[in-house]
Protein backbone atom coordinates (compact mmCIF):
# COMPACT_ATOMS: atom_id res chain seq x y z
CA UNK A 1 0.00 0.00 0.00
CA UNK A 2 1.32 3.47 -0.84
CA UNK A 3 1.29 5.74 1.53
CA UNK A 4 1.73 9.56 1.51
CA UNK A 5 2.00 12.30 4.43
CA UNK A 6 -0.25 15.59 3.72
CA UNK A 7 2.16 18.29 6.37
CA UNK A 8 -0.22 21.31 6.19
CA UNK A 9 2.67 24.35 7.18
CA UNK A 10 0.66 27.26 5.50
CA UNK A 11 -0.50 28.57 8.79
CA UNK A 12 0.54 32.61 10.31
CA UNK A 13 1.80 31.51 13.62
CA UNK A 14 -0.04 34.18 15.21
CA UNK A 15 -0.05 32.63 18.69
CA UNK A 16 3.64 32.32 18.21
CA UNK A 17 4.34 36.09 18.04
CA UNK A 18 7.56 37.36 16.12
CA UNK A 19 6.30 38.24 12.66
CA UNK A 20 8.08 35.12 11.32
CA UNK A 21 6.10 32.39 10.01
CA UNK A 22 5.62 29.43 12.44
CA UNK A 23 7.28 26.62 9.97
CA UNK A 24 10.58 29.23 9.69
CA UNK A 25 11.04 29.71 13.26
CA UNK A 26 14.17 28.30 14.28
CA UNK A 27 14.85 25.94 17.14
CA UNK A 28 17.97 24.05 17.93
CA UNK A 29 19.27 26.53 14.96
CA UNK A 30 16.96 24.90 12.25
CA UNK A 31 13.45 25.64 10.82
CA UNK A 32 10.75 24.07 12.95
CA UNK A 33 9.28 22.70 9.27
CA UNK A 34 12.58 20.81 8.78
CA UNK A 35 12.60 19.22 11.64
CA UNK A 36 9.18 17.72 10.97
CA UNK A 37 9.86 17.19 7.25
CA UNK A 38 12.91 15.06 8.59
CA UNK A 39 10.90 13.15 11.21
CA UNK A 40 8.68 12.20 8.40
CA UNK A 41 11.01 11.33 5.90
CA UNK A 42 12.68 9.08 8.56
CA UNK A 43 9.62 6.67 8.83
CA UNK A 44 10.36 3.77 5.51
CA UNK A 45 7.08 3.05 4.91
CA UNK A 46 6.66 6.48 4.18
CA UNK A 47 6.32 7.69 -0.21
CA UNK A 48 5.30 11.31 -1.32
CA UNK A 49 4.86 14.07 1.13
CA UNK A 50 3.07 17.01 0.31
CA UNK A 51 4.17 20.38 2.65
CA UNK A 52 1.49 23.23 2.18
CA UNK A 53 3.32 25.91 2.41
CA UNK A 54 1.63 29.83 3.06
CA UNK A 55 1.25 31.77 -0.39
CA UNK A 56 4.31 33.62 -1.18
CA UNK A 57 6.67 31.58 0.61
CA UNK A 58 6.11 28.05 -1.59
CA UNK A 59 9.68 28.67 -3.33
CA UNK A 60 11.74 29.42 -0.13
CA UNK A 61 9.91 26.36 1.52
CA UNK A 62 11.34 24.33 -1.96
CA UNK A 63 14.76 25.62 -1.56
CA UNK A 64 14.96 24.77 2.02
CA UNK A 65 13.42 21.39 1.68
CA UNK A 66 15.39 20.61 -2.05
CA UNK A 67 17.16 17.79 -0.56
CA UNK A 68 14.41 15.72 1.36
CA UNK A 69 12.48 14.82 -2.01
CA UNK A 70 9.23 16.56 -1.13
CA UNK A 71 6.15 18.41 -2.66
CA UNK A 72 5.80 21.80 -1.73
CA UNK A 73 2.41 23.94 -2.66
CA UNK A 74 0.71 26.55 -1.60
CA UNK A 75 -1.78 25.98 1.24
CA UNK A 76 -5.14 27.86 1.52
CA UNK A 77 -6.60 30.44 4.19
CA UNK A 78 -7.71 27.78 6.82
CA UNK A 79 -5.88 24.67 7.93
CA UNK A 80 -8.81 22.68 6.14
CA UNK A 81 -8.28 24.57 2.95
CA UNK A 82 -4.89 23.36 3.22
CA UNK A 83 -5.32 19.92 3.52
CA UNK A 84 -7.65 19.68 0.73
CA UNK A 85 -5.07 21.55 -1.51
CA UNK A 86 -2.59 18.41 -0.42
CA UNK A 87 -5.40 16.18 -1.00
CA UNK A 88 -5.96 17.42 -4.89
CA UNK A 89 -2.37 16.86 -5.61
CA UNK A 90 -1.34 13.46 -4.41
CA UNK A 91 -0.69 10.66 -6.77
CA UNK A 92 -3.19 8.68 -8.47
CA UNK A 93 -1.61 5.26 -6.45
CA UNK A 94 -1.30 6.62 -3.17
CA UNK A 95 -4.26 4.35 -1.29
CA UNK A 96 -3.27 5.75 2.48
CA UNK A 97 -3.08 9.60 3.70
CA UNK A 98 -1.61 10.50 7.35
CA UNK A 99 -1.81 14.43 7.63
CA UNK A 100 0.85 15.65 10.35
CA UNK A 101 0.64 19.34 11.54
CA UNK A 102 4.13 20.86 10.87
CA UNK A 103 4.08 22.46 14.24
CA UNK A 104 4.18 18.93 15.86
CA UNK A 105 7.41 18.80 14.61
CA UNK A 106 9.18 16.79 16.77
CA UNK A 107 6.33 13.54 16.94
CA UNK A 108 8.70 10.65 16.92
CA UNK A 109 8.96 7.92 14.39
CA UNK A 110 7.25 5.73 16.01
CA UNK A 111 4.22 7.34 16.40
CA UNK A 112 3.86 7.55 12.79
CA UNK A 113 4.25 3.57 12.40
CA UNK A 114 1.62 3.52 15.36
CA UNK A 115 -1.03 4.87 12.99
CA UNK A 116 0.46 3.08 10.03
CA UNK A 117 -0.43 -0.13 11.61
CA UNK A 118 -3.53 0.36 12.72
CA UNK A 119 -4.46 1.65 8.94
CA UNK A 120 -3.07 -2.10 7.87
CA UNK A 121 -4.82 -3.74 10.51
CA UNK A 122 -8.03 -2.49 8.85
CA UNK A 123 -8.77 1.33 10.21
CA UNK A 124 -10.21 3.86 8.03
CA UNK A 125 -9.17 6.97 10.05
CA UNK A 126 -6.86 6.30 12.78
CA UNK A 127 -6.21 8.94 15.54
CA UNK A 128 -3.54 9.51 18.33
CA UNK A 129 -4.84 10.51 21.84
CA UNK A 130 -3.28 11.36 25.20
CA UNK A 131 -6.06 11.21 28.74
CA UNK A 132 -6.32 14.87 29.77
CA UNK A 133 -4.25 15.93 32.49
CA UNK A 134 -5.66 18.88 33.73
CA UNK A 135 -9.12 19.43 35.21
CA UNK A 136 -11.65 20.79 32.68
CA UNK A 137 -14.39 22.96 33.55
CA UNK A 138 -17.63 24.62 31.21
CA UNK A 139 -17.29 28.31 31.70
CA UNK A 140 -19.40 31.58 30.73
CA UNK A 141 -17.46 34.74 30.63
CA UNK A 142 -15.58 34.47 33.79
CA UNK A 143 -17.80 32.15 36.00
CA UNK A 144 -17.81 28.48 36.22
CA UNK A 145 -21.05 26.35 34.66
CA UNK A 146 -19.71 22.41 35.18
CA UNK A 147 -16.90 20.42 35.46
CA UNK A 148 -16.82 17.92 32.94
CA UNK A 149 -16.08 14.43 33.77
CA UNK A 150 -12.44 13.95 31.95
CA UNK A 151 -12.29 10.14 32.32
CA UNK A 152 -13.45 9.76 28.79
CA UNK A 153 -11.94 12.77 27.01
CA UNK A 154 -8.96 12.74 25.60
CA UNK A 155 -6.57 14.97 23.78
CA UNK A 156 -6.29 14.70 19.82
CA UNK A 157 -2.90 14.96 18.31
CA UNK A 158 -1.48 14.21 14.60
CA UNK A 159 -0.49 12.08 12.44
CA UNK A 160 -4.00 11.38 11.87
CA UNK A 161 -4.00 8.41 9.01
CA UNK A 162 -6.69 7.86 6.46
CA UNK A 163 -8.13 5.72 4.15
CA UNK A 164 -7.40 7.98 1.07
CA UNK A 165 -10.99 7.31 -0.73
CA UNK A 166 -12.82 8.21 2.96
CA UNK A 167 -10.85 11.37 3.51
CA UNK A 168 -11.55 12.39 0.75
CA UNK A 169 -15.30 12.27 0.78
CA UNK A 170 -15.43 13.47 4.41
CA UNK A 171 -13.41 17.10 2.57
CA UNK A 172 -15.90 17.00 0.25
CA UNK A 173 -18.96 16.98 2.46
CA UNK A 174 -20.70 20.39 3.05
CA UNK A 175 -20.42 22.25 6.71
CA UNK A 176 -19.03 24.15 9.26
CA UNK A 177 -14.95 23.98 9.44
CA UNK A 178 -13.63 21.36 11.80
CA UNK A 179 -10.28 21.53 13.92
CA UNK A 180 -8.90 18.57 12.81
CA UNK A 181 -9.43 15.58 9.86
CA UNK A 182 -11.21 13.20 12.17
CA UNK A 183 -13.96 15.41 12.71
CA UNK A 184 -14.88 15.55 8.92
CA UNK A 185 -14.79 11.80 9.25
CA UNK A 186 -16.88 11.64 11.54
CA UNK A 187 -19.55 13.23 10.16
CA UNK A 188 -19.52 11.21 7.00
CA UNK A 189 -20.87 8.35 10.29
CA UNK A 190 -17.56 6.46 9.80
CA UNK A 191 -15.84 5.18 12.72
CA UNK A 192 -12.56 6.43 13.88
CA UNK A 193 -10.15 4.46 16.45
CA UNK A 194 -7.37 5.64 18.27
CA UNK A 195 -4.08 4.40 18.99
CA UNK A 196 -1.81 5.93 21.83
CA UNK A 197 0.04 9.63 21.79
CA UNK A 198 3.16 10.32 22.11
CA UNK A 199 4.07 13.68 24.61
CA UNK A 200 6.80 14.56 22.24
CA UNK A 201 4.03 14.88 19.24
CA UNK A 202 2.88 18.33 21.09
CA UNK A 203 2.39 21.02 18.93
CA UNK A 204 4.17 24.34 19.30
CA UNK A 205 1.44 26.56 19.40
CA UNK A 206 3.10 29.27 21.80
CA UNK A 207 6.60 30.14 23.02
CA UNK A 208 6.50 28.19 25.95
CA UNK A 209 6.44 25.56 23.27
CA UNK A 210 9.41 26.36 21.98
CA UNK A 211 11.11 26.10 25.29
CA UNK A 212 9.66 22.48 25.43
CA UNK A 213 11.00 21.83 21.69
CA UNK A 214 14.65 22.94 22.43
CA UNK A 215 14.63 20.83 25.80
CA UNK A 216 13.19 17.63 23.86
CA UNK A 217 16.33 18.16 20.80
CA UNK A 218 19.17 19.04 23.80
CA UNK A 219 17.66 15.28 24.91
CA UNK A 220 17.45 13.45 21.57
CA UNK A 221 21.38 14.98 21.25
CA UNK A 222 22.27 13.43 24.47
CA UNK A 223 20.97 10.50 23.21
CA UNK A 224 18.74 10.47 26.13
N1 LIG B 1 -2.11 25.38 8.91
C1 LIG B 1 -2.17 25.34 7.50
N2 LIG B 1 -2.97 26.24 6.84
C2 LIG B 1 -3.68 27.14 7.51
C3 LIG B 1 -3.64 27.18 8.93
C4 LIG B 1 -2.84 26.29 9.60
O1 LIG B 1 -1.50 24.53 6.88
N3 LIG B 1 -4.42 28.01 6.82
C5 LIG B 1 -1.21 24.44 9.61
C6 LIG B 1 -0.19 25.15 10.47
O2 LIG B 1 0.92 25.58 9.66
C7 LIG B 1 0.17 24.12 11.51
C8 LIG B 1 -1.10 23.29 11.61
O3 LIG B 1 -1.93 23.64 10.50
O4 LIG B 1 1.25 23.27 11.12
C9 LIG B 1 -1.82 23.54 12.93
O5 LIG B 1 -2.22 24.89 12.98
P1 LIG B 1 -1.84 25.91 14.15
O6 LIG B 1 -1.09 25.24 15.22
O7 LIG B 1 -3.07 26.69 14.48
O8 LIG B 1 -0.76 26.86 13.42
P2 LIG B 1 -0.95 28.35 12.91
O9 LIG B 1 -2.29 28.50 12.28
O10 LIG B 1 0.26 28.68 12.12
O11 LIG B 1 -0.89 29.16 14.30
P3 LIG B 1 -1.90 30.30 14.80
O12 LIG B 1 -3.28 29.67 14.82
O13 LIG B 1 -1.37 30.66 16.16
O14 LIG B 1 -1.78 31.45 13.81
MG1 LIG C 1 -4.11 28.24 13.45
Amino acid sequence: MSIAVLLPAAGRGERLGSGVVKALREVGGEPLLLHAVRGVRAVPAVGPIVVLAPVGLVNDLAVLLASYDVVVTAGGEQRQDSVRQGLAVLPGAVDLVLVHDAARALAPVALFEAVIAALRAGAEAVVPVLPVADTVKRVADDRVVATVDRADLRAVQTPQGFVRSVLERAHALPGPPATDDAALVERLGRTVVTVPGSEEAFKVTRPFDLLVAQAVLAGRARGR
